[in-house]
């Protein structure tokens, strides 16, 4: 994989530009590579900054052909853009259990070697794994800045984690047993005080841990990853998670055939696995 190069010695607002830039390539070239406004007519929509821009691909496309289509969001925010750009809008729960969406485009905050990837630093990494999860292929949208060897190497702010409030603090202890360094529970802006709520209810932990294993390590005979020394593979740590009561969801995301990486000007790209 092609990794990016160091822009530290690019002023802030170039720097800032250039992500920018590259978000916004990555976003239409993903639309214009894995969208086919003949084919396809279920589109789930992820949400964060990057995917503006892939909605904004979307609403230049032909009227004609995504008026046919439907838009499925992954939160409140996602609703907006679908609604904004006068996008036929879908929703999951009118969707027939059978149902696959054809294509789901979203954003990741950290993507490793393998295209696992944390998600849910805008806070809507549950619906965004319930419309991942609905859909038959899921495209990640990545600009240069989140690619890494292993998970927890960029985002250094922990793995984002939804809890039912009122077993926050129990799975806060839960997480320091499997060896998270200092999980805390999200925090608004000072202006709004008090832990971030979700579009579900929820709160969110992030739970930073040492960087992750891939799978394919330990089968390569790298010691740790079912949590000795506080080390996990991806998949191992993802399993425990999901046990401890009062998590409803975690931001890993892995193991999902078909996920692409696209990353723009400066960048990398990586094939479908
Ligand atoms: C929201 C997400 C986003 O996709 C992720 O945080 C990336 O956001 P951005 O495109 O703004 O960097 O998982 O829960």
């Amino acid at each position: 994989m092609a990794m990016a190069t160091s822009t530290s010695a690019i002023p802030a607002a170039e720097q800032a530009e250039l992500i920018e830039l590259s978000k916004k390539a990555a976003a239409y070239q993903a639309v214009k590579d894995h969208l086919d406004p003949a084919a396809h007519r279920l589109v789930g929509i992820g949400s964060g900054s990057t995917v503006v821009y892939v909605v904004d691909a979307i609403a230049a496309l032909d009227r004609d052909a995504t008026s046919r289509m439907l838009f499925f969001p992954t939160g409140d925010q996602s609703r907006g853009l679908i609604e904004a750009a006068g996008l036929p809008l879908g929703s999951v729960s009118q969707l027939p259990v059978a149902a696959k969406l054809d294509v789901c485009f979203d954003g990741a905050d950290e993507v490793d070697e393998d295209l696992n990837l944390i998600k849910g630093g805008g806070a809507c990494l549950f619906q965004e794994k319930i419309v991942a999860t609905a859909s038959r292929r899921f495209v990640c949208v990545a600009d240069y800045r989140k690619l890494s060897p292993r998970l927890g190497t960029q985002w250094k702010q922990g793995i984002p984690i939804e809890v039912l409030p009122l077993a926050a603090k129990r799975v806060l202890s839960e997480l320091e047993n499997l060896g998270a360094l200092g999980p805390q529970i999200r925090q608004g802006l000072p202006k709004k005080a008090g832990p971030v709520v979700t579009d579900n209810s929820m709160w969110l932990i992030d739970a930073p841990f040492k960087p992750l294993l891939l799978p394919r390590d330990k089968a390569n005979g790298v010691q740790g990853g079912a949590g000795e020394d506080g080390l996990w593979t991806v998949d191992a740590l993802a399993d425990q998670l999901i046990r401890i009561p009062g998590i409803v969801e975690h931001g890993l995301f892995y193991g999902k055939n078909g996920l692409e990486v696209k990353a723009g000007e400066g960048g990398a790209q990586k094939p479908v696995a």
